[in-house]
């Protein structure tokens, strides 16, 4: 075998769990650490979603199955930890996905509502830490453990005037500076039982959550572009110094390399996958 060849099986043996599997950038996290050589659990509050990707994934020759976890609810996500390590008999990585980027309705507001700071701080906040907590005893028992949070850029610091993005965002923007804080935290509090705690910073890329905050800004700044998909790609010509779309894999190659043993030095940081639009 090839040095390349070998590095393209980098998590071979490897047993992982992603939240918010079963769409997006989960979905694309999943497809990229299967074809490294993991055996993945691709989990999601849809059973229905995660279940087609763990059928894409097995089709294509890897091996995974599909759990309903819902990340606000413990007793979910413990009995979705037990149903791995059954399947699987250890979890060497978790990758805590699942966001959301408001409450119902968001696309439709110009501002913020007690909804939507509760529902991303259940989701996006509360819900890494659950996550954590419900893989840790394992982790910490074998002494051995890749966490992977997926943050946003929008969790760095504020951008300047150019930003297209409009009030109603702000709880989503803060529940991700909180997640990146997190992987600060978590990070020192584990390292001595050689768990390593990372966190992704991605930018612009075409999923669910992004159309829901181009029809808004369609909505309300029209001049930004006439549909959702035009805001979009309007947000990566102006902002990224690449001009190139970003996909769900391009996130899943930074996090098949931070849950492998070749970035077992690195811990507590958070990386910008983000085609350069914001370089902090
Ligand atoms: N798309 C982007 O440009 C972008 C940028 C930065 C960060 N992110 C982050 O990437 C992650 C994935 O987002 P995406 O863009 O793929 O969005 P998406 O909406 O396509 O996927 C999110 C997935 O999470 C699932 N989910 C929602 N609530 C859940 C819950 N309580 N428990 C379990 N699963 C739940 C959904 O069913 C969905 O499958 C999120 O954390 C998001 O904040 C996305």
């Amino acid at each position: 075998m090839t040095q390349q060849q070998n590095e393209t099986r980098q998590l071979e043996g490897k047993t992982a769990l992603v939240t918010g599997g079963g769409n997006g950038i989960g979905a694309g996290i999943c497809r990229v650490l299967a074809e490294r050589g993991a055996s993945v659990a691709v989990s999601d509050i849809s059973l229905e979603r995660a279940q087609t990707i763990a059928d894409e994934i097995t089709s294509a020759g890897g091996t995974a199955i599909a759990i309903a976890i819902d990340v606000t609810d413990v007793a979910s996500l413990d009995a979705g930890v037990s149903r791995v390590i059954d399947e699987f008999g250890q979890l060497d990585i978790c990758v805590p996905n699942a966001g959301v980027v408001g409450s119902q309705g968001f696309s439709s507001r110009n501002d913020f509502t007690d909804g939507d700071w509760d529902a991303t701080n259940a989701v996006n906040v509360r819900g890494l830490v659950n996550t954590a907590e419900a893989v840790l005893p394992h982790m910490r028992e074998r002494g051995y453990g890749k966490i992977v949070n997926i943050a946003s850029q929008g969790g760095r610091a504020p951008r300047g005037p150019d930003v297209i993005l409009g009030r109603q965002i702000i709880p989503y923007l803060v529940s991700k500076a909180a997640a990146i804080q997190w992987t600060h935290v978590l990070a020192q509090d584990v390292g001595k039982h050689s768990i390593n705690v990372n966190c992704i910073c991605p930018g612009t890329v075409w999923t669910d959550i992004w159309e829901a905050v181009g029809e808004n800004r369609s909505m309300f700044e029209p001049e930004l572009g006439a549909t959702s998909r035009e805001v979009f790609d309007a947000a990566v010509e102006t902002r990224h110094p690449l001009k190139v779309d970003q996909t769900p894999e391009d996130i899943g190659y930074a996090v098949a390399y931070f849950a492998s043993d070749q970035a077992s030095e690195i811990t507590g940081q958070a990386l910008n996958v983000n085609a350069g639009s914001v370089l902090s």
